[in-house]
């Protein structure tokens, strides 16, 4: 049992075709919680760092511009092994050899345009959601203080 915590990311494709209702829903059906979310129009800063393991692919300036292009909805997630069964949830990067039944599987057709990210280790989980949120104190729904000063 790991409880762990990653950050979700409705991207600007996801965001125009109305995906965000969808998105949540399956996370909370799972049983995860909601820690953080907000509708944001990202910097290129704020994107190159977020993918910044990418810097050197060809596909980098594309990918920066494309989630640059338009709001995206970015969510801390938190439950037991949520980074790895996320993953499962989103499917593999290049929707047409994702499963029916996740959510890139279910709604994408392109790898250019896959309607979400979701984080791929505990560190990257760590630095995404502080990239976004900041440092996160907000532990769980029981909390006192849903959003602390951050
Ligand atoms: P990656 O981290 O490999 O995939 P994932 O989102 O599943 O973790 O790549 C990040 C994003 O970069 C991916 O969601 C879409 C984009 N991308 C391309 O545009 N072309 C590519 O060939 C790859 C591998 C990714
Ligand atoms: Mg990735």
């Amino acid at each position: 049992m790991s409880l762990q915590r990653t950050f979700i990311m409705v991207k600007p494709d996801g965001v125009k075709r109305g995906l965000i209702g969808e998105i949540i829903k399956r996370f909370e059906q799972k049983g995860f919680t909601l820690l953080n979310a907000e509708l944001m129009t990202i910097d290129r800063s704020k994107a190159e760092y977020h993918y910044m393991e990418h810097q050197e692919k060809p596909f980098f300036g594309e990918l920066v511009d494309f989630i640059t292009s338009g709001p995206v909805f970015a969510m801390a997630w938190e439950g037991e092994n949520v980074i790895e069964v996320s993953r499962l949830m989103i499917g593999k990067t290049d929707p047409s050899e994702a499963m029916p039944g996740t959510i890139r599987g279910d709604f994408a057709a392109a790898k250019e345009e896959n309607v979400i990210h979701g984080s791929d280790s505990l560190l990257s989980a760590e630095r995404e959601i502080e990239n976004f949120f900041g440092l996160l104190k907000r532990r769980s729904l029981e909390d006192d203080f849903p959003f602390e000063d951050r």
